[in-house]
């Protein structure tokens, strides 16, 4: 059952130790948030980490199709209070464990703030053991995008090098910097042709936030274009388990080790998730 009282709210919140919560975020729909949040946390996985993936598109939601998974029940079933978070959540055989969205439902989609807390709060209570929670956020600026992602102790941006995704990354790198919180943000480019050429996108919109925001935003690293992925996907294989000598997994893998090395040097911690 969702919880409605603040107060309740307020002092599970309290009662946790660390987790690191990390958004996938993006603005622009379509550019690749699902496909590096289930492979980066399956890579997460694959570092011996115990990993959760919140799929946090409540309206279309896909990341048990990415993953080749079946997934009986989701979050909807949370949140009309007939199962609890550990009823629907999904351990797959990568060791991931899965909170599936729903698909097809227009009124989650636009869950309160005060909803959006209270599942992650359900989470990190039913699962104390995971290290990381990653959220996959739906495409745009929605107040439950943003609930989701006031609840991460970094955020991820994933970008592709095209006018629109350009525009609607530098929207949210716009609200992110309005919280004070650029240093936490990290650019993801997707579907470039080199790493060389993620920087150069990279440098770019750091360029913008310079001249506009007087502050810099953070690269992590790149995704390379590689239609493995959506081959991967047709045939419900995920790329770590079934290519694991691919082009393609050796660059999640490396985005996963990056993204360790920040996790260590910056000991972070969520806003949600604090020390007992
Ligand atoms: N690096 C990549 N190389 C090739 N194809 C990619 C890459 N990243 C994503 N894609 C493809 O782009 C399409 C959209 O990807 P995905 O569903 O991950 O985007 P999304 O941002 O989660 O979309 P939405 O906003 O609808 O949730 C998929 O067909 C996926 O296979
Ligand atoms: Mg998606």
């Amino acid at each position: 059952m969702l919880l409605t009282d603040v107060d309740t709210f307020t002092s599970m919140s309290q009662s946790y130790t660390t987790t690191n919560i990390l958004g996938i975020a993006s603005g622009k729909g379509g550019v690749g948030k699902t496909t590096v949040a289930v492979n980066l946390a399956l890579a997460l996985c694959a570092q011996n980490l115990r990993v959760g993936l919140l799929d946090a598109d409540l309206g279309l939601a896909n990341s048990q199709i990415l993953l080749g998974v079946n997934a009986p029940l989701n979050v909807s079933h949370v949140f009309d209070g007939t199962k609890t978070v550990a009823d629907v959540a999904v351990e797959t055989h990568h060791g991931l464990l899965l909170i599936p969205g729903a698909s097809g439902n227009q009124s989650l989609a636009n869950i309160s703030s005060m909803e959006a807390r209270s599942l992650i709060d359900q989470i990190l209570e039913s699962f104390p053991d995971l290290d990381v929670l990653l959220i996959d956020s739906a495409a745009g600026l929605s107040s439950a995008n943003m609930s989701f992602l006031d609840a991460c102790s970094i955020r991820l941006l994933v970008m592709q090098d095209e006018p629109a995704s350009i525009a609607d990354a530098y929207g949210l790198i716009k609200l992110e910097s309005r919280k004070d919180r650029l240093k936490d943000l990290y650019l993801v480019p997707n579907r470039v042709s080199s790493e060389q050429a993620g920087k150069r996108l990279f440098d770019k919109m750091n360029l913008v936030c310079m001249k506009f925001l007087e502050e810099p935003v953070s690269y992590l690293a790149s995704v390379l274009q590689d239609d493995l992925y959506s081959r991967a996907t047709r045939k419900r294989e995920t790329i770590l388990e079934h290519h694991p000598s691919s082009l393609a997994t050796k660059n999640i893998t490396d985005l996963a080790a990056v993204l360790m090395t920040k996790l260590s040097q910056a000991n972070i911690s969520g806003p949600v998730r604090e020390q007992v």
